[in-house]
């Protein structure tokens, strides 16, 4: 029994051992897609990485701008977000709700700035990287400052997102990162597909809002079934750095925290290509919460990462997918699939991906892949040393 047990232990840690050791860390030209480590066997075509976490030459904390005016007119806080690598990705937002505030929907005006997005040095003790993203949203007497970017393309279809973020800061804010599409039609709630994770900073630490939207009917009544209030893991309320990710596909929307599945909701999952968009903001409203003159809030991110399909031509939806797409459908027109498969979720570095299946040859996968890295090499090994 003793002998039993002993070997499968080793059995289990040489597995692990073999696994890391065999994945070969990639650059994304070599892979033509990318696996995630759900249980659907579903793969994305594209990867995208969003690093703030060494940044230190844009690093500066912009001061707030009193004017809802020149808030709006801001320029961009570093050339940073000027880059080609973030332009071509995010657009930032200069939008205010003046209409909602006009037909007495809403409180009080925001104004989105690009004012308040800027980079940070991380001044934590023992700090886990040098900088980091600030999204920022604050209230003045007459309006609230606030921050958002949207995702450049539309077209995203399922995806798997993840930012490795905190929200700090006081009452009376939501920070978001979500699904969005809109087709137009004011008049009707359901013109609107939507995943989405919200953190409400009057809300308990431990307490984060998914919902797949709308979440209220035409009546006003509340739908149950399209919203969760998850409790995060222990040690990983929303003041800590933590990963959130969430997973849209045909099925349904799941949102994880540090690798834990916290909430999965099945019912008015978004059906069409979407936008990503990431915000900080309040209104004044019931959902919001009404800040107090004067107080701030933060969502603060140290890196952004997506697997993702695009829909229709991705050569001309979104110009950074060419490369990708290229090399995707050329293998398809070879008759072989997908041949590179990926993985970000099982790589020591985050944002490079492993190799979980290369297309070398189909004897040598059988032989030298995955079989060797998770079953034959630790059995071989645990049976020599027993
Ligand atoms: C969500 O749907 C996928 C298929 O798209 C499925 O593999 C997965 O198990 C579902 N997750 C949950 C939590 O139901
Ligand atoms: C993404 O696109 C590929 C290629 O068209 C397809 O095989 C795969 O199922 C799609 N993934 C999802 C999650 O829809
Ligand atoms: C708010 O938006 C409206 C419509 O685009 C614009 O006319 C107005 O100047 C904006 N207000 C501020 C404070 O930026
Ligand atoms: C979630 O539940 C907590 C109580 O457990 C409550 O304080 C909080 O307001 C709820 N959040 C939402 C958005 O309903
Ligand atoms: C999936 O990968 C994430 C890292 O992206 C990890 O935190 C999590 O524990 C993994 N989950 C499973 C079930 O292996
Ligand atoms: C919201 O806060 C402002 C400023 O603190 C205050 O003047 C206003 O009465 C508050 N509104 C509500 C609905 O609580």
């Amino acid at each position: 029994m003793a002998n039993l047990s002993l070997q499968t232990l080793l059995f289990i840690v040489l597995g692990v051992l073999g696994r890391v050791a065999c994945l070969k860390e990639v650059s994304d030209r070599q892979c033509n897609c990318y696996l995630t480590n759900d249980t659907s066997k579903n793969y994305f075509t594209t990867h995208d990485f969003f690093d703030f976490r060494a940044l230190s030459q844009y690093a500066k904390v912009s001061s707030p701008i009193a004017d809802p005016y020149d808030s709006s007119d801001a320029d961009e806080t570093s050339n940073y977000f000027l880059d080609d690598h973030w332009t071509n990705a995010w657009g930032i937002q200069r939008w205010n709700n003046s209409d909602t505030v006009d037909s007495g929907d809403v409180p009080v005006l925001l104004v989105n700035s690009p004012n308040n997005i800027y980079i940070e040095n991380n001044e934590d003790e023992d700090a886990s990287s040098e900088t980091f993203l600030t999204m920022r949203t604050l209230r003045y007497k007459d309006y609230q400052s606030a921050a958002e970017f949207e995702s450049i393309s539309k077209a995203y279809h399922f995806l798997s997102v993840r930012m490795y973020a905190r929200t700090i800061g006081a009452p009376g804010a939501v920070t978001a990162m979500f699904t969005y599409r809109d087709d137009g039609d004011s008049t009707k709630l359901t013109s609107v597909q939507e995943s989405d994770l919200e953190i409400r900073t009057m809300d308990p630490k431990d307490k984060v809002q998914y919902t797949n939207q709308p979440s209220y009917n035409a009546a006003g009544y509340d739908i149950p079934q399209s919203t969760r209030n998850a409790t995060t893991p222990v040690q990983a309320d929303w003041t800590q750095w933590s990963v959130h990710r969430m997973d849209w596909s045909p099925k349904n929307t799941t949102w994880y925290i540090d690798g834990r599945q916290v909430a999965s909701i099945a019912f008015q999952v978004p059906r069409d290509p979407s936008q990503v968009i990431f915000n900080a903001w309040s209104d004044g409203g019931e959902w919001s919460g009404n800040m107090t003159i004067g107080s701030e809030a933060y969502l603060q991110i140290q890196w952004i990462e997506i697997v993702y399909n695009s829909t229709g031509d991705a050569k001309t939806t979104d110009k950074r997918n060419e490369d990708t797409a290229l090399s995707l459908s050329n293998a398809k027109r070879d008759g072989e699939g997908c041949q590179n498969i990926c993985s970000i979720d099982d790589t020591p570095t985050t944002g490079t991906p492993v190799l979980l299946q290369g297309a070398a040859s189909k004897i040598s996968d059988h032989i030298l892949g995955l079989g060797v890295a998770y079953v034959w090499l630790p059995l071989l090994l645990a049976t020599f040393l027993i």
